[in-house]
């Protein structure tokens, strides 16, 4: 179905009783009562190229009501918040028309498409206001959930944030072949997880202070699909849920609140080799995972977040559970099922002397920077896993009234291989049509950093020397390093990136993509 606005009608419903709001912010278990204060899901608009092959997508400022009336401004796509989910095929090739009606700049970058860098949307190709963007992107990769968002150096974070993301779904012929869940909204279900926090005014909270560029953004409101804790009328069957981790910085720990199990069928860049059980996923920002669940008996259940240990300490709040979504199995039945087998994944190379690029994620963190944090309440913070609500309220004010950084300070905040990210700048060049490895690893922080890496999908070779768990050994683009630890991918890039145009290789936490963690390289 060719559709242009991301369809929020449903959301209007948003009136979440002060009971419930509290309750959710206090992150006490979850609960199944489908109270009818809850908003349905909103299920983003599928939109195809136009016959003449063009998806035109348009930047533009509105409002949101989030909370029971209060508009909150907002970025959107060809609508008021997120964009519409694009659907391309393998094979075609469609013309990106990207106008940008707002007053700031932007860019538009494809994430997780391997396509070369001229047409990648990185900090070099800034669409200026009232101009239009217009690349040709070819699709050659299997079958993935992507997405896409500015990259705009360096307000990337704030652009997010606002709400300008979508979606970038690539279907081919081996997937149709599968009997996966298929029906958009129905049994095969976008979910993209964000956190915020809201201003007394009703505006998004975004600061760039020392707790921004050192923990990144945290919220304390999860929004799915830009509504909080919805509840999703779905088929009686199979569902496939698509995850995106559309946070700023945040992780999530996913799991039902009756424990099911679920199976990844999908990483980042596509289909997994089979089905993987599990009962808890990790999800870090910039990272999408495809999960098939049962819920053929109709009996309704909570997608949570289990408590996440990030940046050395525990995440307010702490050790509660938060509901994300409720799903409500009371549709029609469906004929969606699970194969044993999904895709062909080639083998790893098994060459021992690969030419290795390392990246090491660092901080910048003068002592007087670290004492005033250290001041300031992260040794609370570490203690995590604590209710006391005085490290609740240490947390809040590291968050809210952490100084103010100058842009100087903010840009220089943190790095990559001890080089802070500039404009016009290549910081390495690799070589096309070659097998690559690449080893990500941070510096002396115990910090948690999702690594991306443009114009590619990769191969999770090792986490912290170990063999890459089963559900991180298909197609991945984002993963992250944490506690010290170290990633190590294959990687062989089929396009070029030109000096003008280079990829990025960077920490999808945006707070730190924004303060210097972040690298330009070309492919030639
Ligand atoms: Cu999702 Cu370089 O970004
Ligand atoms: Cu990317
Ligand atoms: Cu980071």
């Amino acid at each position: 179905m060719a559709g242009q606005d991301f369809d929020f009608c449903v959301s209007r419903r948003l009136f979440l009783a002060g009971s419930a709001s509290a309750a959710l912010m206090a992150g006490i278990s979850p609960r199944l009562a489908l109270a009818s204060d809850r908003p349905a899901l909103p299920i983003p608009a599928e939109m195809r190229a136009d016959p003449a092959g063009t998806i035109k997508l348009s930047a533009q400022a509105s409002t949101m009501n989030f909370l029971p009336g209060v508009a909150t401004p907002t970025y959107g796509i060809n609508g008021p918040y997120l964009g519409p989910a694009l659907r391309v095929r393998r094979g075609d090739t469609v013309n990106m028309d990207v106008r940008n009606t707002l007053a700031e700049p932007v860019t538009m970058h494809w994430h997780g498409l391997e396509i070369p860098g001229d047409d990648d949307g990185g900090p070099a190709e800034a669409i200026a206001p009232g101009a239009t963007w217009k690349p040709s992107l070819t699709i050659d990769q299997p079958a993935a959930t992507c997405w896409f968002h500015p990259h705009y150096y360096p307000s990337t974070a704030e652009l997010v944030l606002k709400g300008l993301a979508g979606l970038f779904i690539i279907e081919d012929d081996d997937t149709d072949r599968l009997p996966l869940p298929s029906t958009w909204g129905v049994d095969d279900i976008p979910i993209i997880i964000q956190d915020r926090r809201f201003n007394p005014d009703g505006s998004f909270f975004h600061r760039f202070n020392l707790a921004a560029v050192t923990v990144g953004y945290v919220g304390d409101t999860v929004l799915v699909n830009g509504a909080i804790n919805p509840v999703a009328s779905t088929a009686k069957g199979w569902l496939r849920l698509r995850l995106l981790n559309g946070s700023n910085a945040r992780s999530y720990q996913l799991a039902f609140s009756d424990d099911r199990p679920f199976y990844v069928i999908a990483s980042d860049g596509g289909l997994l080799a089979q089905p993987v059980r599990m009962n808890s996923l990790p999800l870090h920002a910039g990272e999408r995972y495809e999960i098939l669940v049962d819920a053929r008996d109709g009996s309704a259940f909570d997608l949570v977040t289990s408590p996440v240990m990030q940046m050395a300490m525990n995440l307010p709040p702490f050790d509660q559970t938060l509901p994300v979504m409720t799903f409500s199995p009371d549709g029609a039945e469906t004929e969606g099922t699970m194969p044993d087998a999904l895709a062909t994944l080639p083998p790893l190379s098994s060459s021992q002397d690969l030419q290795t690029q390392d990246l090491k994620f660092g901080m910048n963190l003068d002592a007087e920077g670290m004492g005033l944090f250290m001041k300031a309440g992260l040794p609370k913070m570490r203690a995590g896993g604590s209710t006391d609500p005085e490290i609740a309220k240490a947390v809040e004010q590291v968050i809210l009234e952490g100084p103010d950084l100058t842009q100087e300070a903010q840009l220089s905040a943190n790095n990559i291989n001890g080089v802070s990210f500039a404009l016009n700048k290549v910081n390495f060049d690799l070589p096309i049509d070659t097998d690559l490895r690449m080893v990500f690893s941070e510096g002396t922080d115990k910090m948690l950093h999702p690594v991306h890496v443009h114009g590619c999908q990769y191969r999770v070779v090792t986490v912290n020397g170990d063999p890459a768990p089963e559900y991180m050994q298909g197609w991945k683009d984002t993963a992250a390093i944490s506690q010290g630890g170290t990633v190590e991918v294959q990687v062989r890039f089929k396009h070029p990136a030109t000096a003008e145009k280079p990829y990025m290789a960077h920490c999808h936490i945006l707070e730190h993509e924004d303060s210097g963690m972040m690298a330009a390289f070309t492919v030639s």
